[in-house]
């Protein structure tokens, strides 16, 4: 509140304010403060750090995060042995919670052979190989390395669709399980992408997005890119789900680009009341939080993409000692 009056008080002694942008401010500044009391208060009830895990999405996560360290372990370089004392019976308490929904979480069954991994690790020194699999061997030849710069290089947002041309189902659950394989905190996964491909639905969206103005209408596919906030605990995870969502969103595009599609990530950088309305269009989940919104289609024959010139590799880079 003192924090307010200062505010209102050095607009009222800026030459630039009138009154009515005093106000106009003010009240700007008070829909951020509740808007953001809101977001706190829905994060703590999402994301508790007390291991009280009543939601099955955060026991999940619970569970993921402890069998992951047990995997983690048997990646070392050298495996200590024994190892995973405390977390095994972190592990062993939340099995038994999970045990009591109907339906468990699917980490269950990853979290029984982790630990059943563990005890033989420790009892004879084996790293078993579903827990801990050697990696594929790299591919060899160039060609490879070269498809993949170019898949960098060639990638351009675009907002000039066919809209004649549909978009394979096919391509985009294919382009979805290549950014599922993005690498997450503990491996939490915690992603999901709803597709929209009726005009009705797309208009509503992107009514509410407000960044397709001049193309919306011509994009195919409309995504919606979200993450389930009840999978990250307590404070220092507070903002775990944007860098996961992130780079989900970003590896999507590369599976889109790879699938043939073209895509145009849409921001969502509103106020909780357009999230509120996404979620009644949508029927997005109350614990999802809402990434990005992406359009998705082909480009039209002959489309032009924006120059967007980039950072020079000083400014992007240095190397310290
Ligand atoms: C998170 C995010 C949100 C974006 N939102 C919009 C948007 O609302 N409308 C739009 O036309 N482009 C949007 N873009 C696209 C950027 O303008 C574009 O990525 C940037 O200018 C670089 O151009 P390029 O993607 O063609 O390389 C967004 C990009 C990102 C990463």
């Amino acid at each position: 509140m003192t924090g307010m009056v200062a505010l209102v008080k050095r607009l009222m002694a800026s030459r630039l304010s009138r009154p009515v942008d005093v106000v106009r401010i003010y009240r700007e500044h008070l829909l951020d403060a509740t808007a953001y009391a809101a977001s706190s208060r829905r994060d703590l009830q999402l994301s508790r750090s007390d291991g009280y895990a009543s939601r099955k999405a955060q026991l999940d996560g619970q569970i993921i995060r402890a069998y992951h360290q047990i995997e983690k372990g048997m990646a070392l370089p050298t495996p200590r042995r024994p190892y995973g004392i405390k977390v095994k019976e972190r592990l062993v308490k939340l099995l038994a919670l999970a045990a009591e929904f109907p339906d468990p979480p699917a980490s269950v069954a990853d979290g029984r052979s982790a630990l059943a991994a563990l005890d033989n690790h420790n009892s004879t020194g084996a790293i078993d190989s579903t827990v801990a699999p050697l990696p594929q061997p790299a591919p060899d030849g160039a060609d490879d390395a070269a498809r993949l710069m170019e898949l960098f290089e060639r990638r351009h947002s675009v907002r000039d669709f066919d809209a004649s041309r549909p978009v394979d189902r096919t391509a985009l659950k294919k382009a979805v399980e290549l950014a599922g394989m993005s690498p997450s905190v503990c491996n939490r996964k915690p992603w999901h992408v709803s597709f929209f491909d009726s005009t009705e639905s797309k208009k509503a969206i992107l009514r509410l997005q407000r960044g397709a103005s001049g193309f919306g209408d011509g994009i195919p596919v409309v995504a919606v890119i979200s993450v389930e906030r009840s999978l990250f605990t307590g404070e220092g995870e507070r903002f775990q789900e944007w860098i996961e969502g992130g780079i989900f969103a970003m590896n999507l595009v590369w599976g889109l680009q790879a699938q043939g599609l073209d895509s145009c990530l849409l921001n969502w950088s509103k106020r909780n009341r357009e999230t509120r309305a996404l979620r009644s269009v949508t029927g997005l989940s109350d614990s999802h939080d809402v990434i990005v919104v992406v359009g998705i289609g082909h480009g039209r024959a002959g489309h032009r993409v924006t120059r967007s010139p980039r950072r020079t590799l000083d400014e992007l880079c240095t190397f310290e000692n």
